[in-house]
């Protein structure tokens, strides 16, 4: 029973009622009612509850309590007086003329506060639908004329893992050297995307050790981004610009299957079936 009426902040809702009680005691006139039943409905619904409600839903809320406050209110000529009253000697009382003036400066100057504390958000980049990994293309121009055929999926030099393991070795060992003279500085010394440069990036390095990363994917996707790095990204891979670097211009075409080689076997990950016999 308790447990579910923990939905509820019980501090503010007997605070809001307190309030009403107390009002109702002291016999408040129609003006300081209704401008506590507005304000007290506005905390109950905006602190009122343990999980927030959303602004755009208060101020639907809060809509619909101002037109029943304004019927309650003009819903006979006594009770409108009543309201007025107040309102009516604001303006007109000579000993009230400081009020006045202070309710004049006052309004708009929190009307200026609340746009500016508004206006004053950190800047985040707008949600954006990304393709975090768009289709690559079949064929690409690597280095100078030349062309890597992409669409078999896989890397050349994966055969050798059954056929001739310790070429099959020399190569992963030379993706290692690869990997820790290039990479490691965005992508982490254990793969784990958290390189000493990585703070500094956004969108952040990949953690290659996430079974969500390269193991979902074919090693000729791999190479096409390696080789063409964030610049080479398609707009849908967008929309900032990546820092992961094009590294046709420093590395060999071999030395990139075997910095592939390596990523996956330091991972003890496979990569994605390519549904090509070798
Ligand atoms: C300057 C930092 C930096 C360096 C150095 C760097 N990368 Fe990256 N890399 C990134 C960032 C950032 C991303 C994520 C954004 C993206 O996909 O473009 C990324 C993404 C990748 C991806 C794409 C993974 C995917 O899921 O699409 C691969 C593969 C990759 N890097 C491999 C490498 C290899 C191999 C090297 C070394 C030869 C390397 N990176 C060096 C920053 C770097």
């Amino acid at each position: 029973m308790l447990q579910s009426l923990a939905f509820l902040n019980w501090p503010v809702v007997v605070a809001v009622v307190a309030v009403f009680v107390l009002l109702q005691l002291r016999g408040a006139r129609s003006f300081a009612w209704t401008l506590a039943c507005f304000a007290g409905i506005y905390a109950f619904l905006r602190f009122g509850f343990a999980t927030p409600i959303p602004s755009s839903v208060v101020q639907l809320y809060l809509g619909i309590t101002l037109l029943a406050l304004a019927a309650y209110v003009t819903s006979s000529a006594t009770r409108r007086e009543e309201f007025l009253a107040p309102l009516v000697a604001l303006v007109n009382e000579p000993r009230l003329r400081p009020l006045l003036a202070a309710t004049l400066v006052l309004l708009p100057a929190l009307a200026a506060g609340n746009v500016y504390l508004g206006s004053r958000e950190t800047l985040e980049a707008p949600a954006f639908g990304r393709t975090v990994h768009p289709a690559p293309p079949d064929t690409i121009p690597f280095g100078d004329g030349k062309t890597v055929d992409l669409a078999k999926g896989q890397n050349p030099l994966r055969e050798l893992e059954t056929k001739e393991p310790e070429r099959y070795r020399a190569h992963v060992e030379n993706g290692r050297r690869i990997y820790y003279q290039n990479c490691h500085f965005c992508h982490g010394d254990a793969l784990a995307g958290d390189g000493m440069y990585a703070h500094g990036l956004n969108p952040i390095p990949t953690n290659f050790t996430d079974p969500g990363t390269i193991a979902q994917l074919q090693e000729s996707f791999l190479f096409w981004r390696i080789a063409k790095g964030g610049p080479g990204l398609p707009a849908e891979g967008g929309p900032w610009d990546s820092a992961m670097p094009a590294w046709e211009k420093f590395l060999k075409e071999e030395e990139i299957w075997e910095v592939i080689l390596f990523l996956y076997d330091h991972t003890g990950q496979r990569p994605r079936a390519s549904g090509v016999e070798h």
